[in-house]
C-alpha cells in the first residue's frame, strides 16, 4: 500500500487510517528538525533591532539557560518568538499552539500571552494599551509571565551578550518534542516551577 484507497474522507476503513497513522508518527517524529530549521528562517525576519530575531531568541533562551531554568522554560524561551514567520500578528499563540502539548501548561499560558504583557515597555509609544496585562492579574501564572518578558524578553535585544548558538539548544528541542503529547506528567496542570535556580546556574555558568 503506497497510499489511501479513498478520494473523500468518508470512504476510509480501518486499512486506510491504520496505514495514515504510520506515517503520521513517522513524520511527527520529524518536528524538531522541522523548528530548528525555522529557527533558522527567522534570522531573516523582522529588522531594525541590534539582534536579528533569531539573535533574540538564541539570547532569551541563554539567559534563561543562565539563570538556572528547567528544560521547559529554555525551550519556551527559544521558541517563544517562532510565530513571527507566519502569524505577526499573533505570533504568541502561534508559538503557544505549538510548544502546548509538549511543555507545562504554565510555560504555554506565558507564551501565549507575552505578547501583551510586552506592551508594558513600548505600547505608550505605539498608541496601544500598556496595561494589556492587567486583564490577566488574577491568573496563577501572571508573576511569571511578567518576569519572562522582564528578565528574558524585553532585556534580549543586546548584540553584546553572550550568546549560545542554536546547536547549543538543538539535544533540548529534540528532548521537548520527544515526549509523549499532552502527557499529564508533562502538562502538571496549575504547577509552578521557578525561573531561576541559584544553585544550578552555578553549576552552568563553570560548563
Ligand atoms: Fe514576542
Ligand atoms: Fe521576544
Amino acid at each position: 500500500m503506497e497510499t489511501v484507497k479513498f478520494t473523500q474522507m468518508k470512504d476510509g476503513d480501518r486499512e486506510d487510517y491504520a496505514f495514515l497513522t504510520e506515517h503520521e508518527i513517522e513524520y511527527a517524529a520529524g518536528t524538531s528538525d522541522r523548528l530548528l530549521a525555522a529557527m533558522v528562517d527567522l534570522d531573516k525576519s523582522l529588522s531594525g533591532y541590534k539582534v536579528t530575531r533569531l539573535g533574540h531568541s538564541l539570547q532569551a533562551a541563554t539567559r534563561a539557560w543562565n539563570a538556572g531554568a528547567d528544560i521547559d522554560w529554555v525551550v519556551s524561551a527559544l521558541l517563544h518568538d517562532i510565530g513571527d514567520i507566519y502569524a505577526p500578528y499573533n505570533h504568541d499563540e502561534y508559538a503557544a499552539a505549538i510548544l502546548r502539548p509538549f511543555v507545562r501548561e504554565q510555560c504555554a499560558w506565558v507564551v501565549e500571552k507575552h505578547g501583551d504583557f510586552q506592551l508594558v515597555y513600548y505600547g505608550e509609544h505605539v498608541g496601544a494599551n500598556p496595561h494589556k496585562r492587567d486583564a490577566f492579574r488574577d491568573n496563577a501564572y501572571f508573576d511569571d509571565c511578567a518576569e519572562f518578558c522582564e528578565k528574558w524578553d524585553q532585556a534580549s535585544f543586546d548584540p553584546d551578550y553572550p550568546t549560545r548558538p542554536l546547536e547549543f539548544f538543538a539535544p533540548f528541542v529534540r528532548e521537548v518534542f520527544a515526549r509523549k503529547s499532552y502527557d499529564p506528567a508533562v502538562i502538571r496542570t496549575g504547577e509552578r516551577m521557578v525561573m531561576s535556580d541559584d544553585l544550578i546556574a552555578a553549576k552552568r555558568s563553570t560548563s
